[in-house]
């Protein structure tokens, strides 16, 4: 017991020291552009619902007669006595929205990245003996979720550089050049046969920079080398493409041809505006994920009011792609006045997003100010907040040690006022 106390207080006290220390913030007030905090009106640029659906009247009317037709929580399993009529149509919803054939839902986003990684990368053991191992490529700044996924498979993992499409042709051929060595060393000493699968894995819309996947270059490079490709569309549904169809749909507009890929992961968290996450792909993908995916197996089903909720806010969405375009507009608007009051955005690693920016063309809702020291990004998302607008200050672990940031998250319903004062706060507290 005693060991554990010394480990409990030791962690606490350094990351005290570091200014890393954990603490909440209390919103006394539902999730909306601007938000009661500590009794007093403040702008809120820090949301993931970016379309402001959590707080939207009419889905909020829906979603009370959604809690009284459906009650309050599943009661089960979804393959025990969970899997209510909502669970399907909200399934359903998704593979329509995203053009896919089928979807699965779980409890949250994080759940979805586990389950399906997991299942889709754990080692296999043929009855014959046979063996088939996973070699899983990621990108060094995935999301956590996509990393713990990778942790509990137990797969071999090589991680390539940010968005470097050389890079990850390194670290395929690495991993291939491994498998070959190590399935000849094995193969010598006993009579099973072994084979590799390989598994591409990036985020859409990187949460903590807001730049984007390169999926037409990713889709290229995982055909040319027979890997499935894997993409989180957390931050893109909803925001990305003109409808908000995510990455695909962006490319496609800019007239640069691009498939879906092979998994499709998002969450109902983010721009839907309210928990459970998916994975839309292929019918067959669906299947094994129902047999395979622990995190959808072992655990109760989200409500079924939820999943009716889920499911109107999505089709909200598809209905209001004008909703997507003001959000869209309104990264421009930030930007731009960030820009116009000498607000540098991003650090260097930031350039392929930024060179964009520079022309003011938006990529995601997600608006990063590098600041570096933790301290500093601390005192600064401090200063902004005695003005009224909450901006959280993004440090280590979540980035990496002196990539401390101001993450700013644009909702559509911010004013262009709003935005542009906050820019120009932004600027006096950076001065
Ligand atoms: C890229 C990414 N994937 C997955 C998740 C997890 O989604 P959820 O919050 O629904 O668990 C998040 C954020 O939380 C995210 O940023």
């Amino acid at each position: 017991m005693k060991t554990f106390d010394t480990f409990i207080k030791t962690t606490l006290e350094e990351a005290k020291a570091n200014s890393t220390y954990r603490t909440m913030r209390l919103l006394e007030s539902a999730e909306a552009s601007r938000v009661q905090i500590a009794g007093r009106d403040t702008l809120l640029l820090a949301s993931n619902s970016y379309l402001d659906l959590c707080n939207e009247p009419e889905l909020k009317q829906a979603a009370a007669g959604a809690v009284l037709q459906w009650g309050t929580g599943s009661g089960g399993a979804r393959l025990t006595t969970g899997n209510k009529t909502p669970h399907e149509e909200l399934e359903r919803t998704i593979a329509n929205f995203k053009g896919e054939e089928a979807a699965i839902t779980f409890g949250t986003g994080y759940m979805a990245n586990v389950g399906v990684i997991s299942a889709l990368c754990s080692k296999q053991i043929r009855a014959n003996g046979d063996e088939s191992w996973c070699y899983v490529l990621s990108d060094e700044l995935n999301h956590a979720s996509i990393i713990d996924g990778i942790r509990l498979s137990k797969a071999r993992c090589f991680v390539y550089k940010h968005n470097d499409m050389a890079d990850l042709q390194r670290a395929i051929d690495e991993a291939r050049a491994e498998f070959a060595y190590m399935a000849s060393e094995f193969e010598q000493t006993n009579s099973v046969k072994y084979s590799a699968r390989y598994l591409i894995v990036t985020d859409a819309v990187f949460s903590m920079d807001g730049d984007l996947a390169n999926l037409p270059e990713l889709q290229k490079i995982a055909k040319a080398n027979n890997c499935l490709l894997m993409i989180d569309e957390a931050h893109a549904t909803g925001v990305i493409g003109k409808t908000g169809r995510g990455l695909a749909e962006h490319f496609n507009d800019k007239g640069i041809p691009c498939e879906h890929a092979d998994v499709t992961v998002g969450t109902l968290s983010k721009a839907v505006g309210c928990e459970g996450g998916f994975v839309a792909g292929k019918q067959q993908l669906i299947d094994f994920l129902r047999n395979k995916a622990r995190s959808f197996i072992f655990t109760t089903a989200m409500s079924p009011a939820m999943a009716q909720v889920a499911a109107n806010n999505l089709r909200f969405i598809a209905n209001h792609p004008e909703r997507v375009q003001q959000l869209q507009e309104n990264v421009r608007i930030f930007c731009k006045a960030l820009k116009n009051a000498g607000v540098r955005l991003g650090g260097d690693q930031q350039d392929a997003h930024f060179g964009k920016l520079s022309e003011l063309e938006p990529t995601s809702a997600i608006v990063p100010i590098i600041i570096g020291d933790e301290a500093a990004a601390l005192a600064a998302s401090a200063a902004l907040l005695e003005r009224g607008i909450l901006i959280p200050a993004i440090r280590y672990p979540t980035v990496a040690k002196g990539q401390a940031r101001l993450r700013a998250s644009l909702m559509a319903t911010h004013t262009k006022e709003e935005l542009e004062s906050a820019a120009n706060a932004i600027a006096e507290v950076l001065k």
